[in-house]
């Protein structure tokens, strides 16, 4: 028998129907969203978070050169990179991994990019730029610029900055398969996307890639054991550095076609726990991200010694699709007109589960689709269709199909967040106030009812919590406060629906 297709009472009710209704149902009621505008501004949001000398051609000009002397008390230049979100620290293990979903968005959906394609790439180079300068010293790896408890006590632009720059490193002595471990997946999936626009540049992010590997692979720990009073409780690893061993090897391979990481991924496959914790994905836990990736190559019919990655990734998808209940990932209540239905997962920065979770949708569906298949999900099948718009329903969410009918962008449609959690946002810019502003000068900043002065175009925040309330001030950090690694996969989703509206 056929497998049935799924359906979700009380969520997609249009699905329920046939293909007719839906096409009837939908076509005046969902709202036409711009998802190239969306798109140009999730990768000019980029920019905002630049870290040390910035170029001429920045296109946002109320930041400026900030952080000149990263690296230098330990003697090494360490400028450039991104500022993780709202603060001013540079946070080596979440920099990697926007580094590593950018380098995906573009490698899957690069060609539905049109003239954004460029800015896409640069927004890559800005990170790698910095960590190869990371990853110079061989044996070595400097994962974190910033005492984040300075930091946080102030209320600082960038450009003003006079709180401690403590520099971070990982070595044999105190390892960190973790963050080195991401670097490397961030260096071999950036390789391809240089393999032809520079492949000088191309060559050298691979060599590096294979380096950082071994170190991480042969000096086994989490850098969360050897430096936890730096990244615990802000980017602690909880989930364990198995993972990213195996994400990285599946990068190497992706890049490298090497039998070594194949042959690496097979043996480690159980010890590094390929199927563990599947129903999460982002700069912590990336054993969603390894099934799926990895499964491609299966529905390619090139690798059937991966099937295992492709039944661990099917049941990733049937465990976070909606009308199943599961305790890990929730959808916020469903109400006509297809607003609401967010996923929702317990933690802070609900907005990053989103992204992610919903390019893994996108990026596996893509992968049925060539192979003509659908998601066994029990006596029921999800079709690579219904994963579209699942991925859609979130990316449309976030635009303004939602209860309070706002977008989570910043300067996306008529109404967005105004109280973004951000520094360099709610300060005046340098440029508007040349005098510096101090550490506490910048509380009246933080505290005030008006709304920021200096638009950070293309930030999506935290959002809202699962009953869709938004309070949209500063002080609410885990719903207002914008990361790079909630836009990094935006920026393949929107390419995407910005080509297949
Ligand atoms: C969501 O936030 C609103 C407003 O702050 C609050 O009233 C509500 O209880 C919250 N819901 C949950 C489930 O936390």
């Amino acid at each position: 028998m056929a497998p049935k297709s799924f359906s979700f009472p009380g969520i997609f009710p249009a699905l329920l129907a046939s293909s007719l209704a839906l096409l009837l149902l939908s076509t005046p009621i969902i709202a036409v969203h711009d998802y190239h505008d969306a798109l140009r501004k999730s990768i000019l949001f980029f920019e905002g978070q630049r870290s040390g000398k910035l170029p001429p051609d920045q296109r946002v000009k109320w930041r400026r050169d900030s952080a000149l002397r990263d690296g230098s008390t330990a003697g090494v230049d360490l400028t450039g990179g991104y500022y993780d979100a709202g603060d001013n620290i540079k946070f080596g293990f979440p920099m990697a991994f926007t580094t590593t979903l950018l380098a995906w968005s573009i490698i899957d959906f690069g060609r539905n990019m049109g003239p954004e394609l460029k800015n896409a790439v640069k927004a890559v180079k800005w990170s790698t730029d910095y960590l190869l300068k990371a990853t110079a010293k061989p044996g070595v790896v400097y994962v974190q610029v910033g005492d984040a408890y300075s930091d946080h006590s102030c209320w600082e632009r960038p450009e003003d900055m006079d709180t401690l720059r403590t520099v971070y490193k990982i070595d044999n002595a105190h390892p960190g398969s973790d963050v080195a471990g991401e670097t490397a997946a961030a260096l071999a999936a950036a390789s391809i996307v240089f393999r032809s626009r520079d492949p000088a540049y191309s060559r050298l992010l691979l060599n590096r890639a294979v380096r950082v590997f071994n170190f991480a692979d042969m000096h086994r720990g989490a850098y969360s054991s050897s430096l936890h009073a730096a990244v615990c409780p802000f980017y602690c690893d909880v989930n364990g550095y198995q993972d990213e061993l195996l994400w990285a090897a599946a990068w190497l391979h992706k890049a490298s076609r090497k039998r070594a990481y194949r042959e690496y991924i097979i043996k480690n496959e159980v010890v590094l726990r390929a199927g563990d914790t599947i129903n999460e994905f982002g700069w912590d836990n990336k054993h969603a991200g390894i099934n799926v990736l990895i499964s491609k190559e299966v529905l390619m019919g090139r690798a059937d010694y991966f099937e295992s990655f492709k039944q661990n990734a099917d049941g990733f998808i049937c465990s976070i699709l909606p009308g199943i209940s599961h305790p890990q990932v929730q959808y916020s209540p469903e109400s006509m007109w297809f607003s609401g239905g967010l996923i929702f997962k317990a933690g802070g920065s609900n907005m990053q589960h989103v992204t992610s979770l919903s390019f893994l949708l996108l990026a596996y569906s893509n992968y049925l689709s060539h192979a003509n298949k659908a998601v066994p999900c029990g006596e029921r099948s999800a079709s690579p269709a219904l994963l579209k718009q699942l991925a859609k329903r979130q990316v449309n969410y976030i635009l303004g199909d939602n209860p309070l009918g706002m977008s989570y962008m910043v300067g996306y449609g008529s109404r967005f967040p105004q109280r973004i959690h951000h520094r360099g946002s709610s300060l005046p810019s340098v440029a508007a106030h040349p005098a510096r502003i101090g550490c506490k000068a910048g509380s009246r900043y933080y505290l005030s009812p008006n709304p920021n002065p200096n638009l950070l175009l293309g930030a999506v925040v935290g959002g809202p919590n699962v009953s869709d309330a938004f309070p949209d001030s500063r002080p609410y950090f885990q719903e207002s406060e914008p990361t790079t690694y909630i836009n990094a996969p935006l920026v393949g989703l929107l390419a995407f629906f910005s080509a297949h509206p």
